[in-house]
C-alpha cells in the first residue's frame, strides 16, 4: 500500500527518548549583555519547565583569558590545564543543578558571583545552550545534568534529547583512549567522541582543518538511538550545531531590524545564508520555548545538521552512506501561536486556564473545518475512501487521549458501519497483537511524542496498515510519521493534565467520523444534527464553566475522602475514565472510573454510605439504565453524586435524596465534551483544597517520551 505523508516526510525508525528539554540562544551582530543571555536562557528554561525533569544546567561563554593566563596555559577558573584551546578563547563556563530551575538560577547568580564575572558585560555574539533533564541514566545530579563535556577545558559541550543505545561500546573505546568519563549518562559519550575526532583530524592535518560540521557528522556516524543534540564548542567560539535522530528539534529565527528590534520575516533559511544582519536564533525541543521570541520557524528533519555561522544558517542532510552530506535548502514555517497561550494571564494555574478556555480552543479545533453541513478535513480528503474500505479501524493512544478515543468510538462505528477496537498503546505492543494493511490505524497523542504511541505507529507501519495521526503538536514525530492526519488545533497545553486537548481530540475525531460517513445517505439527518450541535458547542461549554463555584463546593465536601468512584457507560463511559484520571493524577486521591454495566460483577461490594459515587447519567439512549443503576445504588444507600441533564434532576433523584450536577444537553456523542468539563473543575478545586501542584503533579511528565 503506498500512502501519502501529511505534513513534512523524513525519519527512520526511532526508538525510545528522554523526557528532556533542549533550549539555545544565538545573538549575532546585535550587542547583548550577558545577563540578558542568561535570563534569555533560564527563561527558556522555565517554558520547557511543563514537560518534566529533575535537573537542568547551561553553558555561557567566559570572558577570554588574559596573556599572563594563557602564558601560564591557564584556563578561565585559574586551574593550570594543557589547553589545546586556541590562543584567544577560554572554555566556556557550564553550570548544572539538581531540582527545580529556580535552584540552578540562584546558583548560577552566586557562583558567578564568587568567580566575578561581569554580568554587564556585552557580547556582539555569543552562544548558549540550556537543558532541562528527566534522569534515565544516573541520577539526578550535577554531574549527571546536561550540558555534558568533553573533559577540563570543555572543549566540547553537548545537550542532548534521547537516547544513545550504542553508549557502551562507545564508552569502552574512549576509554580505550585515555577518556575519563565523570557521569553515568549515555550523553557523555558523545561530547567525548566530537573532541575525539576534533583531535584526531587535527594531529593528522594540522590546525584548523576540520570543520564544526565535519566533527558533528562524523560523530553522527558512530551514534545509535534516538536523539536532538547542540554542539557548542571552544574550538568554534560563537557557532553553533544542532542535529536529530528522532527527537523533535525546532530553529527559531528573528531578525531585527536596526532601527527597533522589532522581528521582521523570514521566508527562506536560504536568506540567512547571505544577510549580516544583526538577528537572534533558537533552537529548542519545544515551540512554547520559541513563541514569545519569533514565530518563524523551522522543524528540523531527521539527519539534518544545522551549523550557524557568523549569522548564517547553514542545513546538511547526513546519510550514513555518502562521505559529504550534501547541502539542502528550507522553507521557514510561521508559527499559529500565541505568546498568551504559554501565560498564566489572571489564571492562577495552567490547567485552570485550560479548562476555561474550552469554548476558545473548540472554536478554534473547528474552525473552517464545517462548511455547509459538511465537514472539510484536508489532511484526510485524499484517503477517505482507503478508510471506507477498511476493514476495520483501530484506536491507539495512552492515558487521556485513549479516552477520548473511546468517547469517539460509538459514532464512529454508528456512522461509519466499520468495526471500531481500542488499544492501549503499550498493551498492543506487549500483546504484539494483530494488525493488518486492510486495517486504518488512529493514533491520538496531545503531544504526538509519547513513546508507546510512537512505538505502536512503528509496529503498525511495519505491518502495513494505513495510520493517521490525532495530534495538537505540529511538527511532531506522530505527525511526521503517520501517513496522514488532522492537528486539533488547541493551542499549546502546558498543565500536565490534559483538559483542552481532550475536548478538542473528541471533537476532531467526531468531524473525521462525519467525513468518513459522508458517503451514506441514511444517516445523513443524524450527520446535519451532529453538525449544527458542534456549531453549538462553544456556546454550551462556555455554560457548563458556570458550575465552577458548585464544583468548588462540591470539592469541599470531598477533601478528605479517600476514593472516588465514577459510573458511566454508552457515550459517557469515557467521561467515567477521563474523571477519574483527572482526579487521581493531579489531586492524587485514589478514583476509578467504571462501566455501569459492570456495576453488579463486583464494583456494587464497595458501596456504602462514605464512599462518594458520581454517577453521569445525561439523558442519551443509556438513561434509563442508568436511572436503574442510581436506583439500586441508592437501596444500598450509596453516597451519590449525579450528573444530569438540565431539568433531569427530579427524575434523576427523588426527593433530593442525592447531590446533582446539572449540565447543559446537546447532542448525544457530543455529550462526554459537556460532561467532562465539572469533572476538570472539580479534580482542579480538588487539588488547589488539598494543596497540591496543579500544574506538575507528582511523578508525572507532560510527555512520556521514554516506555
Ligand atoms: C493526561 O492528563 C495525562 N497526563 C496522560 O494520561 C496523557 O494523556 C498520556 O500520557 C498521553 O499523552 P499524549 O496525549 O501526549 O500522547
Amino acid at each position: 500500500m503506498k500512502h501519502q505523508r501529511w505534513s513534512m516526510c523524513g525519519g527512520v525508525g526511532r526508538s525510545r527518548g528522554k523526557m528532556c528539554g533542549i533550549f539555545a540562544y544565538l545573538n549575532y551582530n546585535v550587542a547583548r549583555e550577558r545577563r540578558y543571555i542568561l535570563e534569555v536562557l533560564f527563561n527558556g528554561l522555565r517554558r520547557l519547565e511543563y514537560r518534566g525533569y529533575d535537573s537542568s544546567g547551561i553553558a555561557i561563554d567566559a570572558d577570554l583569558r588574559s596573556p599572563v593566563a594563557i602564558d601560564k596555559g591557564e584556563g578561565n577558573d585559574g586551574r593550570k590545564e594543557a589547553s589545546r584551546l586556541p590562543y584567544n578563547s577560554a572554555p566556556p563556563l557550564v553550570f548544572r543543578q539538581e531540582g527545580k530551575i529556580e535552584s540552578l538560577v540562584r546558583s548560577v547568580y552566586s557562583e558567578v558571583d564568587a568567580m566575578d564575572l561581569n554580568l554587564e558585560k556585552s557580547f556582539s555574539v555569543h552562544a548558549g545552550i540550556a537543558h532541562t533533564r528527566w534522569a534515565t541514566h544516573g541520577v539526578p545530579s550535577p554531574r549527571n545534568s546536561h550540558p555534558q563535556s568533553s573533559g577540563a577545558c570543555n572543549e566540547f559541550l553537548v545537550v542532548h534529547n534521547g537516547i544513545i543505545t550504542n553508549y557502551e561500546v562507545l564508552k569502552e573505546t574512549l576509554i580505550r583512549h585515555g577518556f575519563t568519563f565523570e557521569s553515568e549518562t549515555d550523553t557523555e559519550v558523545i561530547p567525548k567522541l566530537a573532541k575525539f575526532v576534533f583531535d584526531k583530524a587535527r594531529d593528522e592535518e594540522g590546525e584548523q582543518t576540520v570543520t564544526f560540521s565535519q566533527v558533528v557528522t562524523e560523530v553522527m556516524r558512530q551514534l545509535e538511538g534516538a536523539y536532538a543534540l547542540i554542539f557548542k564548542s571552544a574550538h568554534y567560539p560563537n557557532e553553533l550545531i544542532a542535529c536529530k535522530r528522532g527527537s523533535t528539534l525546532i530553529l527559531g529565527v528573528k531578525e531585527l531590524s536596526d532601527d527597533k528590534n522589532s522581528g521582521k520575516l523570514f521566508h527562506d533559511v536560504k536568506a540567512l545564508t547571505k544577510d549580516e544582519k544583526p538577528k537572534e536564533l533558537f533552537f529548542s525541543s519545544d515551540l512554547c520555548a520559541i513563541v514569545e521570541h519569533t514565530k518563524n520557524y523551522l522543524a528540523i528533519e531527521d539527519n539534518e545538521v544545522v551549523h550557524i555561522k557568523d549569522g548564517c544558517v547553514s542545513i546538511l542532510k547526513f546519510d550514513y552512506g555518502r562521505e559529504k552530506p550534501a547541502s539542502v535548502q528550507r522553507a521557514l514555517s510561521v508559527l499559529e501561536m500565541e505568546v498568551e497561550q504559554i501565560k498564566k494571564g489572571n489564571y492562577d494555574h495552567f490547567m485552570q486556564k485550560e479548562i476555561h478556555e474550552q469554548p476558545h480552543s473548540l472554536t478554534t479545533t473547528m474552525r473552517g473545518r464545517l462548511k455547509d453541513n459538511s465537514v472539510v478535513l484536508g489532511g484526510l480528503k485524499d484517503h477517505l475512501k482507503t478508510i471506507r474500505h477498511s476493514r476495520r479501524i483501530i484506536f491507539i493512544g495512552c492515558g487521556t487521549s485513549y479516552n477520548a478515543a473511546l468517547a469517539a468510538r460509538p459514532f464512529l462505528e454508528e456512522l461509519s458501519g466499520i468495526p471500531v477496537t481500542m488499544e492501549l498503546a503499550s498493551d498492543l505492543l506487549d500483546r504484539q497483537g494483530p494488525i493488518y494493511r486492510e486495517d486504518t490505524a488512529v493514533f491520538v497523542s496531545q503531544s504526538g511524542e509519547t513513546a508507546d504511541t510512537l512505538l505502536a505507529l512503528e509496529y503498525a507501519l511495519g505491518n502495513g496498515a494505513l495510520c493517521v495521526g490525532v495530534t495538537n503538536t505540529v511538527g511532531s514525530t506522530l505527525a511526521r510519521r503517520t501517513h496522514c492526519g488532522v492537528h486539533i488545533n488547541a493551542g499549546c497545553e502546558i498543565g500536565v493534565a490534559s483538559t483542552k486537548a481532550y475536548t478538542s481530540q473528541i471533537v476532531v475525531m467526531a468531524m473525521m467520523a462525519l467525513a468518513i460517513g459522508a458517503d451514506k445517505i441514511s444517516t445523513q439527518a443524524r450527520r446535519e444534527a451532529i453538525i449544527n450541535g458542534l456549531s453549538d458547542l462553544p456556546k454550551k461549554v462556555a455554560e457548563v464553566l458556570k458550575l465552577d463555584g458548585e464544583m468548588r463546593d462540591l470539592a469541599k465536601s470531598l477533601i478528605d475522602t479517600q476514593s472516588l468512584l465514577v459510573f458511566g457507560r454508552g457515550y459517557n463511559y469515557a467521561t467515567a475514565l477521563e474523571g477519574a484520571l483527572k482526579v487521581k493524577e493531579v489531586a492524587l486521591m485514589h478514583s476509578e472510573g467504571l462501566l455501569a454495566g459492570e456495576m453488579k460483577h463486583g464494583p456494587l461490594a464497595l458501596v456504602d454510605e462514605t464512599l462518594p459515587i458520581i454517577v453521569i447519567a445525561t439523558h442519551d439512549a443509556c438513561f434509563s439504565k442508568q436511572q436503574s443503576v442510581i436506583q439500586q445504588l441508592h437501596a444500598r444507600k450509596g453516597r451519590l453524586i449525579v450528573m444530569c441533564s438540565v431539568g433531569d434532576a427530579a427524575s434523576v433523584c427523588p426527593m433530593g435524596s442525592c447531590r446533582v450536577i446539572e449540565v447543559p444537553q446537546v447532542a448525544d456523542c457530543l455529550q462526554p465534551v459537556i460532561n467532562i468539563i465539572p469533572m476538570q473543575l472539580l479534580a482542579y478545586h480538588l487539588t488547589v483544597l488539598r494543596g497540591y501542584d496543579v500544574d506538575q503533579p507528582r511523578n508525572l511528565a507532560k510527555s512520556v517520551t521514554t516506555e
